[in-house]
């Protein structure tokens, strides 16, 4: 529905001003499917999350190359899915693209995702299925959302982090000018579609890297949920499939929920709770030259940020301990060595990140940290003094020594 008001409006200085104001919304609704064997052809899923007034629909399928190696039979697999679901999915082939963050630097790979769509004549009411990890899924997402204003779009993610965080929200994206995520829109897909049996062949760093955002959410929303990921840590490092569906599963609702009720859902204000430990966490990315993976750059940011909690007085040094020893359990990263980089003028080089999500986000700087497990608050400045000596003692504590007492501050502080 929409309003049209004609207004005019008598000035002070009987200037007299035209306006026509008008007001609109759009709702939007979408499903996250949890599935098995998404393209057996005894799953009608995909098929069924093809409308169209048109059908079949065309549908052309960008695939992450790390997946496509991994399983060598899929491209196969695809093709026999859309023959025998022929009635539904008008197939225009399927593009295999370099899996991870290059996926999302290069501009020549972004072109040919574009150039896809147009050789393929696919349209608005066509749809773009991407498959892979997060990194593919984002510039996918922003190739479909910028070609003709907006094809429809399927994701289909492939690691445990686009399973239960990247893929499952509204958003986009492409780096440029050094910039983590410059580009990109808030667009919801059609449908998510997360298949478990993707997970199988992911790499063990991809695996355990992906519960970082789980870990994020549940400090910053659900103390249960962090219990129920500390009582199934071991489990979760020897692969344990139940344990970790259910690990994503209660992620991917809760990151939802935050979306459909959070009240902000493409981020016009300031604050963003689901990017705790996130302004660390890009900028060690692009200094690593995305060596770290984005879930451990997202361990490390947010033992940074529990560290300046607590020495901002907000966070007890138990709640700490108990976060560093969950983190080092499932064996991410508390640091890396790019952490410690400093300038010439001896300044952490990471604290740039500070700023860079201040511009990033727009408007007044807004960090998100936790005063309890499951409790989070925003802060509106950083204190830089404190966030060197956090940084300083994360440097120099004593993680292998299980009795040391590594949360106490060094009095000759950073510098
Ligand atoms: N849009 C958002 O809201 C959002 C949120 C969080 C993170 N992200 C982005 O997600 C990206 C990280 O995603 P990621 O952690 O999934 O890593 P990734 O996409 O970089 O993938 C990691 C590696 O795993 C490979 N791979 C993917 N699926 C596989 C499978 N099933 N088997 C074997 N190998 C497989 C890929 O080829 C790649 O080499 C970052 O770019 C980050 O910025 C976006
Ligand atoms: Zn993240």
């Amino acid at each position: 529905m929409s309003f049209l008001f004609h207004v005019r409006l008598k000035m002070q200085n009987s200037n007299l001003v035209q306006s026509i104001t008008q007001q609109f919304a759009v709702t939007y609704q979408y499903t996250t499917y949890f599935t098995e064997r998404v393209f057996g052809l005894d799953n009608p899923l995909l098929a069924r999350c093809v409308e169209s007034n048109w059908l079949p629909a065309k549908c052309l399928f960008v695939l992450d190359s790390g997946v496509a190696q991994a399983r060598q039979s899929l491209l196969e697999e695809i093709e026999r899915y859309a023959e025998a679901y022929k009635q539904q999915i008008a197939y225009k082939g399927t593009l295999v693209i370099p899996g991870g963050e290059v996926a999302k630097n290069d501009t020549g790979l972004f072109k040919q995702v574009l150039e896809a769509i147009h050789l393929k004549g696919i349209c608005r009411h066509s749809y773009l299925i991407g498959i892979g990890g997060g990194a593919v899924l984002d510039m996918v997402g922003f190739a479909a959302a910028i070609a003709h204003r907006g094809i429809r779009h399927i994701r289909i993610p492939t690691t445990v982090l686009s399973q239960n965080d990247s893929g499952v929200g509204v958003k986009n994206s492409f780096n440029l000018f050094g910039k983590k995520n410059f580009l990109g829109t808030f667009q919801p897909p059609t449908a998510v579609i997360n298949d478990f049996c993707f997970l199988e062949t992911l790499s063990q760093r991809d695996w355990i890297a992906g519960i970082a955002e789980a870990i994020k959410v549940a400090l910053i929303k659900e103390k249960t949920f962090f219990e129920e990921i500390e009582r199934n840590a071991d489990q979760l490092v020897k692969r344990n499939q139940q344990a970790m569906q259910a690990i994503i599963y209660r992620c991917a609702e809760l990151h939802m929920q935050h979306i459909a009720q959070g009240g902000d859902p493409f981020e016009r204000g300031s604050a963003r709770p689901l990017d705790f430990g996130h302004w660390a966490a890009h900028k060690l990315e692009s200094m690593s030259h995305y060596r770290l993976r984005h879930g451990e750059a997202v361990a490390i940011g947010m033992a940074i940020d529990c560290l300046y909690a607590h020495y901002q007085g907000f966070l007890a040094k138990p709640t700490v301990q108990r976060i560093f020893n969950l983190i080092q359990r499932l064996s991410l990263p508390l640091r890396a060595p790019e952490v410690f980089f400093k300038d010439a003028q001896g300044t952490y080089q990471v604290l740039k990140g500070i700023e860079e999500f201040r511009e990033h986000l727009g408007g007044q700087l807004t960090i998100t940290l936790i005063n309890d497990i499951g409790k989070s608050f925003n802060v509106h400045e950083i204190c830089l003094k404190t966030m060197q000596d956090s940084i300083y003692n994360l440097e120099k504590m004593e993680f292998n020594d299980p009795a040391a007492d590594f949360l106490q501050i060094s009095e000759n502080s950073w510098q």
